[in-house]
């Protein structure tokens, strides 16, 4: 048995073609679990060994003679394509300038996002490290504005929903004996006073969720994935977007209002059990920045020095 996920249980199984084998043992020296080894000079599997294969694939990828097949946990041979030339690769120079011209954009042109750049933002984003493969990370489109409306006006219902049982006296005593000094301000100064503008702006027609924006991809997570295996994803389209000329902004306030509401995820096919995370709406940008930002961390500091 190998670690579980959403679509089973199974150990990957690497399949040694031994004719073509020249026992070089690099797979061996990469494979994460220890499920290859050298053994008297042949390459062993043994699928199970520790958390069993993974199938992250990196045997397949550094075998110099294509030797080695994984079956399983959804590994397809097809994944398997050649190695970009470097020199397509962004300089340092180049990523940083993308990194520092960056900015969360949330007034769009009326222009829509063209389908196949979409489809390019979402492929870029699937090479986003996962925490064990294959990916439980999924991601619901809305391309276009009516169906990125519709799903600004769900969260600001849910939002509506959410005052009303929150946003009294009788709720305020609760909290008192139920939650700690810092909830409770985290809710008197940001979540509550956030979802009275959001509902506000919801009823006079107004978006403050999604920004009306043209389109929006909303990262979910099955239960067998790391939560943060969405932002990882969303953070890699959002960078695959501004490449590509589109602005975005991660919008963190819809994923768990709506996670409230389990009718809205199975209507916006969410799989079971799938909870929303991050949210990325895309469009071109209405505003031009004319200076950039250079925020530090809140700390940083290099334990025991520099060798
Ligand atoms: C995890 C996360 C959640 C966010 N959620 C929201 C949100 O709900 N609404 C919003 O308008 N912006 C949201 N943002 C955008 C931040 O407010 C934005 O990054 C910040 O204002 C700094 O602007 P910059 O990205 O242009 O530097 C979020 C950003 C992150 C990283």
């Amino acid at each position: 048995m190998g670690v579980p996920y959403s679509g089973g249980s199974e150990a990957g199984h690497p399949v040694i073609d031994k004719a073509q084998c020249i026992a070089c043992g690099v797979c061996a020296e990469v494979c994460p679990p220890g499920v290859l080894t050298m053994q008297d000079g042949r390459l062993v599997a043994d699928d199970d060994h520790g958390i069993g294969c993974i199938a992250c694939a990196h045997c397949m990828m550094v075998c110099p003679t294509e030797a080695i097949t994984v079956k399983g946990r959804q590994l397809e041979r097809a994944a398997m394509v050649p190695v970009p030339s470097h020199e397509w690769n962004a300089s340092p120079d180049q990523l940083e300038s993308l990194m520092v011209s960056r900015r969360s954009v949330r007034r769009f042109t009326p222009d829509e996002v063209p389908r196949q750049i979409l489809d390019r933002v979402i492929d870029a984003a699937a090479t986003a490290p996962m925490g064990i493969p294959p990916w439980d990370v999924g991601i619901v489109a809305f391309h276009g504005r009516e169906r990125v409306r519709e799903l600004a006006q769900d969260t600001a219902k849910v939002y509506r929903r959410l005052l009303l049982m929150m946003d009294n006296a009788v709720a305020r005593g609760v909290m008192r004996v139920t939650k700690n000094r810092l909830m409770r301000e985290r809710m008197e100064s940001f979540l509550l006073p956030l979802g009275r503008q959001i509902v506000a702006a919801h009823k006079s027609g107004g978006d403050l969720v999604l920004y009306d924006a043209p389109a929006a991809l909303m990262f979910h997570t099955s239960p067998f994935a790391d939560s943060s295996g969405a932002s990882i994803a969303c953070t890699y389209a959002m960078l695959a977007a501004e490449a590509a000329g589109l602005g975005t902004a991660m919008i963190g306030c819809a994923g768990p209002a709506l996670a409230r509401r389990k009718p809205l995820l199975a209507k916006y096919g969410l799989p079971a059990g799938n909870v929303p995370g991050i949210i990325l709406i895309l469009g071109y940008p209405a505003v031009h920045f004319h200076r950039a930002i250079r925020r530090p961390f809140a700390s940083v500091s290099y334990y025991g020095g520099t060798p």
